[in-house]
């Protein structure tokens, strides 16, 4: 292990070369122009994989191709199987970038670039523990298989088909997946839940035409008046609950056991008000700041249209109006359920004089793995091993949908051992990711497979 750890401390400048290479490519999944740059980013890491040994390929799904690369020579030890996504989040609005967000810059201890940590540079942190394996000790302790996907950031959905195509292909011993944070700096830990996502567009349609606002203002409903109504009425302003019938029908509660934890953890409120630039954090009554975050669901406005929104005025009533409002969801909420149950409320809510349509742009399940499992204390060993600091148990409040897919398809839990922090802008301008923090995934990755076939 000393040679592999000392081989990772002699490449440092070489990761980090590598790291912004691949940021340079603007794997944008969300924006259909950017289909090259996606196959590009592909095409880069099933090159990375082959170059240090790996059988690599592109697999089509229907969508942006996933990389799978395996390396299965440790016979008779166990399959660890690293996912993560090559994608990334668009990097708009653009003009709040202090440099390009896709030109990787230093600065500090931190390179900002999009997809830096989310999920470029915490996936590389992975291959490159296995590479170093590769080059300093022969090859990796037990076998390991690559799934890079390039829709993790628009919710997955070829893929889950896929998964469920190659189960004998995915066939693995534990699953290992970096696309979280350390709870704050100095606590690196592994997360053991994450919230689903129903995500829907309401469309409110009124007149037939823009209308002038003074000859037929009273006269109509205007959409955005009404859709502004509708959001409103989509929370209780007493107790911060939603107000959609049925949502918190399936929710699991937390336990005494989980709340005593998460208030030993040492949130900085302050500190993450601070950050957020916000000088008070309301939300659903009874429940702490990281309650809600992880364990609670949400009912969100992602971007509302209608009118007019150029220079000036302009006095017109739209003919349509419309709102991206997502719904985090936690255990055992059913995505479908949910969106049958948001429907039925909002067109509840349509006043006369406008019609309501609906679109879905993606469903994920919630995940919890289990806590007390021998794999998950090797994970928190070899991230305490390669951070220098203990780790802590925390749960997520993002979404990566294939976790619950792995469960459901391969039977198999995800470690999510996560090498980003919480102040990283992750879909926000100027994402970063600290090139020491890097360094240390790539050795907790080193650590992880180590122990885990030692385990075995
Ligand atoms: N890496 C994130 C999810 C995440 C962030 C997990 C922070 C834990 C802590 C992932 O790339 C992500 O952003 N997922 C999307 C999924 C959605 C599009 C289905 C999300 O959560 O919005
Ligand atoms: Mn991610
Ligand atoms: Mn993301």
């Amino acid at each position: 292990m000393d040679k592999v750890i000392a081989h990772i401390d002699a490449n440092k400048e070489r990761y980090q070369k590598e790291l912004f290479e691949l940021l340079r490519i603007p794997s944008i999944s969300a924006d259909p122009d950017r289909a090259g740059d996606i196959r590009k980013a592909a095409e880069w890491t099933r090159d990375k994989l082959t170059a240090m040994g790996c059988e690599a390929r592109l697999e089509e799904t229907g969508g942006h191709p996933v990389v799978y690369g395996e390396w299965l020579k440790a016979e008779g030890k166990p399959t660890v199987l690293f996912y993560g996504h090559y994608d990334v989040q668009p990097p708009d609005p653009l003009d709040l970038w202090e440099t390009p967000p896709f030109e990787p810059t230093v600065r500090g201890d931190n390179v900002f670039a999009r997809g830096s940590a989310d999920d470029k540079g915490q996936f590389l942190a992975n291959v490159l523990g296995i590479e170093a394996f590769m080059q300093a000790d022969g090859g990796p302790p037990c076998n390991v298989k690559f799934i890079i996907e390039g829709e993790e950031e628009v919710t997955s959905h070829n893929l889950e088909k896929w998964v469920g195509a190659h189960t004998d292909l995915l066939k693995c011993d534990h699953i290992v997946i970096s696309d979280s944070a350390q709870f704050a700096r100095g606590y690196p830990a592994i997360c053991y839940g994450l919230r689903g996502i129903c995500y829907m567009e309401v469309f409110l349609k009124g007149p037939a035409m823009d209308l002038h606002s003074g000859e037929f203002g009273g006269a109509v409903t205007n959409p955005c008046n009404a859709l502004a109504r509708i959001i409103a009425q989509l929370h209780d302003p007493e107790t911060g609950k939603i107000t959609i019938p049925g949502i918190y029908d399936d929710v699991v509660e937390l336990t005494k056991e989980e709340r005593e934890e998460f208030a030993k953890l040492p949130f900085d409120e302050p500190g993450y008000k601070k950050h957020l630039g916000v000088d008070a954090l309301p939300g659903e009554q009874g429940f702490s700041v990281l309650e809600r975050v992880w364990t609670r669901p949400t009912c969100d406005v992602n971007g509302i249209t209608g009118g007019y929104t150029g220079k000036g005025a302009k006095t017109v009533i739209a003919s349509e109006a419309s709102a991206k409002i997502s719904m985090r969801l936690v255990p055992n909420q059913d995505p479908d359920k949910i969106q049958q149950a948001f429907e039925d409320y909002i067109r509840t809510l349509c006043p006369p004089g406008v019609t309501v349509r609906f679109e879905n742009h993606g469903k994920a399940k919630p995940a919890l793995v289990p806590t007390d499992s021998p794999a998950l204390s090797i994970a928190r060993n070899a991230l305490e091993k390669g951070f220098g600091n203990k780790t802590v148990l925390m749960r997520g409040g993002g979404s990566i949908p294939v976790v619950e897919t792995f469960q459901d398809k391969l039977g198999v839990g995800s470690l999510l051992v996560g090498y980003g922090l919480p102040d990283d802008n992750l879909h926000s301008p100027n994402e970063k990711f600290s090139l020491e923090d890097y360094h240390r995934g790539i050795k907790t990755a080193a650590y992880l497979v180590d122990e885990l076939a030692k385990a075995s």
